[in-house]
């Protein structure tokens, strides 16, 4: 065949073009959403970002749910979603390479177990579990299949936390002994009183399928659109905002899980709306020598919304949204008050010690200058964005990321620890034979 070199370069350009459609759709992963609701959209956006992904179906225990999650893809992409009625049609779809769980989290074991054994990867939301003994559980399972879970506590995906681990591991904090992280809120939306849409009734809202296992009980829309104020379906703050807190702790510090904990919870304001505490304070005990003091109010907000402070021998690294800051310990020995209370033979005698005038007067009358240490601003993609990439390799590559069944079971057992303490008024202690909570 005589070919012009134009004709040549045109062929090559479409066989590329061929080559790279056809890489693509072997690439493509077949994506459906088991719940879309409010988190789910942001999921939603954040699968989209990447071409890889396709939302294929689409499933909610609402249809304005449904409705949306068709719009946000047709809008995006130009294709439509197939809409399921049950979540077990998303299972059995052959097409369907994975599933992203981002129900209530009295459903996430249930749905991920099943994904698992019809041989779909899995994206869940946090918190992975709704009681502590279903971890062993989904990690078994996820052994036994070969199959990818990935947990979605995204903050641990963002350059701050991963710059803040590259630092406390290397030693720059020398030995961290205590970690404070808060979360604190003061709107009805922060306390997840959310607005319920108009159209809700029990036509446009299937209440069994919210309910699952939990206990039978009257059509009630606040139960369904603001479940995480009731233990049936949620552990409260502890399993909603905790887990983020223990999550990005144990992947900061290299930490597995706190050999025994203490909480306390009340609820002080929002009483009419709930079941479960406002207010939350737990101390964590770590077996790796260190220990972690968590709060939660919804009661004010003028200290950061969400923030983590490591405080190590020679730094502190304090970690908020999209920032980081480092300082070190700059601290001074000063033993003045107490040797002037000495007789003043000896309180001389003190001040000739070479070692004494090596740490606490050479620097006397000299100027110093106090290392402020370093700050960071995060810019550029959103972690969920971050995340997603994360669990595409790990779909591509067969290779589990970070937050795996394993980290997901262990941050969602400390918020069940925290719970059972505030429950109990008892110290909650973990059996790491057994994996699981003692007792
Ligand atoms: N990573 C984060 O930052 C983050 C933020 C918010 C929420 N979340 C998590 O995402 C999950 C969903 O939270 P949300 O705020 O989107 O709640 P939501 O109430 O807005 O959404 C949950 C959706 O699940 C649907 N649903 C209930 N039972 C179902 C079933 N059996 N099958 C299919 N759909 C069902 C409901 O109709 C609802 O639309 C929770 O696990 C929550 O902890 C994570």
């Amino acid at each position: 065949m005589n070919l012009s070199r134009r004709g040549f370069l045109e062929m090559n350009a479409a066989l590329t073009a061929s080559m790279q459609a056809k890489v693509a759709a072997n690439d493509r992963v077949r994506v459906a959403f088991v719940g879309c609701g409010a988190r789910a959209h942001e999921l939603m956006a954040a699968v989209m970002a990447h071409p890889q992904f396709e939302i294929a179906a689409v499933c909610d225990a609402y249809t304005g749910r449904v409705e949306r999650a068709v719009d946000r893809v047709k809008d995006t992409r130009g294709t439509t979603p197939r809409t399921l009625r049950d979540y077990r049609e998303a299972v059995g779809d052959k097409s369907i390479d994975a599933l992203v769980v981002a129900t209530p989290d009295h459903w996430h074991k249930a749905i991920v177990l099943d994904a698992m054994a019809a041989g779909k990867d899995v994206y869940c939301e946090k918190p992975l579990t709704y009681a502590s003994k279903e971890g062993p559980e989904i990690i078994a399972a996820a052994q036994r299949t070969g199959r990818i879970v990935q947990v979605g506590s995204q903050g641990m995906s963002s350059m701050t936390q991963v710059r803040a681990k590259e630092l406390i591991q290397k030693g720059k904090l020398g030995k961290v002994t205590m970690v404070r992280a808060a979360y604190n809120r003061n709107t009805a939306s922060g306390a997840w009183i959310y607005p319920i849409p108009p159209d809700a009734n029990p036509q446009t809202v299937n209440w069994d399928m919210f309910l699952g296992g939990a206990t039978k009980r009257p059509f009630d829309l606040e139960r369904f659109f603001r479940w995480r104020c009731y233990r049936e379906y949620s552990g409260g703050i502890a399993t909603d905002l905790f887990v983020h807190l223990c999550t990005t702790i144990h992947f900061l510090m290299d930490a597995k899980m706190p050999s025994k904990v203490t909480a306390m919870g009340e609820l002080y304001r929002w009483k009419e709306s709930r079941d479960v505490p406002d207010t939350l304070n737990a101390i964590l005990e770590y077996p790796d020598g260190f220990t972690v003091n968590l709060s939660s109010t919804f009661n004010n907000e003028s200290s950061a919304q969400a923030s983590f402070t490591f405080l190590g021998t020679e730094g502190t690294v304090s970690v908020g949204w999209g920032e980081l800051k480092y300082w070190p310990e700059n601290v001074r020995e000063d033993n003045r008050w107490i040797v002037e209370s000495w007789p003043k033979k000896l309180e001389a005698g003190y001040w000739k010690d070479p070692k004494v005038q090596a740490s606490e007067l050479a620097a006397l009358g000299k100027a110093r200058l106090i290392d402020g240490g370093m700050s960071w601003r995060e810019e550029g993609q959103d972690p969920t964005i971050v995340h997603f990439w994360h669990f595409l390799n790990s779909i591509k590559t067969r290779k589990p990321y970070w937050e795996d069944a394993s980290a997901g079971h262990h941050a969602a057992a400390c918020a069940h620890m925290v719970n059972q303490s505030v429950r109990t008024g008892r110290l909650v202690e973990w059996d790491s034979a057994k994996d699981d909570i003692k007792g």
